[in-house]
């Protein structure tokens, strides 16, 4: 990328992706003391949570399947004054999440705010993923099953303390469906509905329950995909900050400023986005043949 085009794409990322400021005062407050479970916490988002955090005198438990990056996580965070312990799970695997939730209880009876973060995102096309069934078991366990199955053991822990679910999901999951993205855009709505369709019964137990719908954040999770390195994207820190507001913020949700203007064409411009998808693949399919 040339320098020119650096600039530029670094002008539309601050348009787009607004730098925020944190009330440290609020987010001390509402943290400080608490038990925050974070999983997906071995890199990108998750990672940047748990450094934001650990400032704050908080206890940790961080979650995810890379044993050495955790380890090396909470040390960072037990140099800066919190506590952190770690359970290695990997989700694809029902059982290990079922293992994870057996650990996390032995390490702790209160919870205050759970993060449910991993994920993982696919984008293929129909025909590469004929062969690909586990494409769709993995995404769907990681994205949708295993953060049910937590969340839905932690719930009575998390309503003792009065305390905060934090979904951690995309914009992809409020806009029309995109062709190549079937197994990510499934999971992680399917897991968005199942988070929405118990919101009143969450009020009810006190829980606050929240969901950040992000844009296309610069993680390992876009790194496989070339085209998005010139792509404009969102930094992990930025998102960490934007999910560490929407948590002492009242709001029971966080969405980039662009989005509403994006979700309303999605529902007056159904068949325009159809067709430009149409003809863009088969573009696509005809320089490839
Ligand atoms: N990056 C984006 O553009 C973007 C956009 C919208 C929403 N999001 C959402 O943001 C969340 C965090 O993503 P990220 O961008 O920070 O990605 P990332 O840097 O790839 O981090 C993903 C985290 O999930 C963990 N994970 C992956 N597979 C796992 C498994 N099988 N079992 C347990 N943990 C697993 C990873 O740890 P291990 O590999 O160590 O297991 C890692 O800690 C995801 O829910 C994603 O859907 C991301």
């Amino acid at each position: 990328m040339t320098n020119k085009n650096k600039v530029s794409k670094r002008i539309i990322e601050q348009f787009l992706f607004p730098s925020v400021t944190l009330n440290r005062t609020k987010l001390q407050k509402t943290v400080t003391g608490k038990t925050i479970v974070i999983t997906g916490a071995s890199y990108g988002i998750g990672e940047q949570l748990a450094l934001l955090f650990s400032t704050y005198n908080v206890k940790l438990i961080l979650i995810a399947r890379t044993a050495e990056k955790l380890n090396a996580i909470a040390d960072i965070v037990k140099e800066n004054g919190s506590l952190c312990n770690i359970i290695v799970a990997d989700f694809y695997q029902e059982t290990e999440t079922e293992r994870a939730i057996k650990e996390l209880f032995t390490l702790t009876d209160t919870i205050d705010i759970f993060i449910s973060n991993a994920g993982k995102s696919i984008m293929r096309s129909l025909e590469n993923s004929l062969t690909r069934y586990h494409d769709f078991t993995r995404t769907n366990s990681l994205n949708y099953l295993a953060p049910v199955n937590l969340i839905l053991a932690t719930t009575p822990l998390i309503k003792a303390t009065k305390g905060q679910i934090i979904n951690i999901s995309a914009i992809n999951v409020l806009l029309l469906p995109a062709p190549k993205w079937a197994a990510y855009q499934a999971s992680k709505t399917a897991f968005d509905q199942w988070f929405r369709c118990n919101l009143t019964e969450w009020k009810i137990m006190k829980i606050q329950a929240k969901t950040i719908y992000l844009p296309l954040v610069n993680t390992k999770m876009i790194a496989p995909n070339e085209k998005y390195k010139n792509f404009p994207a969102m930094q992990p820190e930025q998102a960490a900050f934007r999910i560490a507001k929407l948590i002492y913020s009242s709001k029971s949700y966080d969405k980039p400023w662009w989005l509403l203007f994006l979700q309303t064409s999605s529902f007056f411009g159904k068949y325009i986005w159809e067709k430009i998808s149409f003809l863009y693949l088969k573009k696509q399919n005809e320089k490839s043949i």
